[in-house]
């Protein structure tokens, strides 16, 4: 047959082959969603976020997507194809048979929404109401890939009901101190319950046949549990990080950057019976270098840590955020070739560099990293 049935347009093992085609976010339209039980543990109570919502100002998003379009512009001077999401009105109620919810989010940080292993893009379940429907922003994209891509899989997880028994809602009744708050985390006490899976996408990074999964407030150990069920073939490793108060999306805390060298947040180390898995199969983890800010920009989620959220466009190139001086220092001593990236505006738009893309294709195959793997490692 002809060349479209053997065209091969999804495929990506890992976080660090070459890249070859990849998804970047867009700021347009996009909105602070009213707070919902899933988002109000996660805002600081000191935070300029607190009692926000509507849609963001049009000079905010005007910023955020020049910086988006540089990124997208330097990736296809690497030589990579880039797509973008289509947008939907996000600034209206949105409903279900069980909730309503005041408005959508937008479709910024496609890493959150879109997991792709291999030749298959999964639409994660979500834990967040106002971001139910935003797969709607990839379909256009995803059926595009399916009809082009004979052996591209396109899956969805079960659309979580997201009830109010899918959180705990007096998980922050009190008043709490951070020293409390971290208590809750060490003990693996989220926000979220056990009701039903829950995944969002961003809390999983790609090592061949090895998948690792944060356990936190976006993740429940029943999603954990449906990946490893939706991936045979993988072994799945759920971690945690006590030192995070507010564990959501794994990529600024933990961050592979080439087979064999990870950096990990040292406010949020992996605790030790989970970083001898990496250790015995010979990883290296280092510290990452401290963030050159002392506060993420206005109106924005994440923590200063994005520094830490590096795209690698190979093993050996890495795009880096342009300010966060010690970060680049740290990867140029590493012996990355480090393309600066100009990215703090589009912070509030849903996190860093990472979180700004989703892999369509990287070179490369299947590989199994972690020889030295006992039983006990794959989750059952
Ligand atoms: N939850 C991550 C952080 O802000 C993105 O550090």
């Amino acid at each position: 047959m002809g060349e479209s049935n053997t065209k091969v347009i999804v495929n990506s093992w890992n976080e660090w082959d070459p890249l070859k085609h990849v998804i970047v976010g867009r700021a347009d339209g996009c909105c602070i969603p009213p707070s919902e039980p899933a988002s109000d543990p996660k805002v600081p109570k000191d935070s300029d976020m607190r009692g926000m919502h509507g849609p963001r100002s049009k000079e905010s998003v005007d910023k955020a997507n020049a910086q988006l379009d540089y990124l997208a512009n330097l990736l296809q001077r690497q030589g990579v194809r880039v797509d973008r999401p289509e947008p939907i009105d996000f600034n209206q109620v949105i409903a279900t048979p069980d909730w309503q919810h005041g408005s959508m989010f937008g479709c910024q940080p496609p890493r959150d929404v879109i997991l792709t292993v291999g030749s298959e893009m999964l639409e994660a379940s979500m834990s967040y109401r106002s971001r139910w429907f935003e797969y709607l922003c990839y379909r256009p994209l995803l059926q595009h890939y399916y009809e082009s891509d004979p052996n591209m899989r396109h899956e969805a997880a079960p659309k979580p009901r997201l009830t109010e028994r899918s959180y705990k809602l007096d998980y922050l009744s009190e008043d709490i101190s951070m020293d409390e708050r971290l208590d809750m985390v060490a003990v693996k006490n989220f926000v979220t319950t056990e009701e039903e899976p829950l995944f969002d996408a961003a809390d999983v990074l790609r090592f061949g046949k090895d998948l690792v999964v944060q356990h936190g407030f976006t993740t429940n150990l029943k999603g954990i549990n449906w990946l490893a069920r939706h991936f045979p073939n993988h072994r799945v490793h759920p971690v945690n990080f006590p030192g995070d108060p507010y564990p959501i999306h794994i990529d600024a805390t933990f961050t592979p950057l080439r087979p064999g060298l990870i950096i990990n947040n040292p406010e949020r180390r992996l605790p030790d019976d989970q970083r001898s898995f990496f250790e015995r199969n010979g990883w290296e983890i280092l510290d990452a270098a401290r963030p050159a800010h002392n506060e993420p920009p206005p109106l924005c989620y994440s923590s200063v840590w994005l520094s830490m959220n590096v795209l690698m466009v190979d093993e050996k190139t890495c795009c880096a955020e342009a300010s966060e001086v010690h970060q680049l220092d740290q990867l140029d001593r590493l012996g990355f070739n480090v393309l600066p990236v100009p990215f703090r505006d589009a912070y509030p738009f849903g996190g860093g560099l990472h979180c700004a893309t989703t892999d369509v294709y990287r070179e490369g195959r299947c590989e199994n990293y972690f020889l030295n793997c006992k039983i006990e490692d794959r989750l059952a």
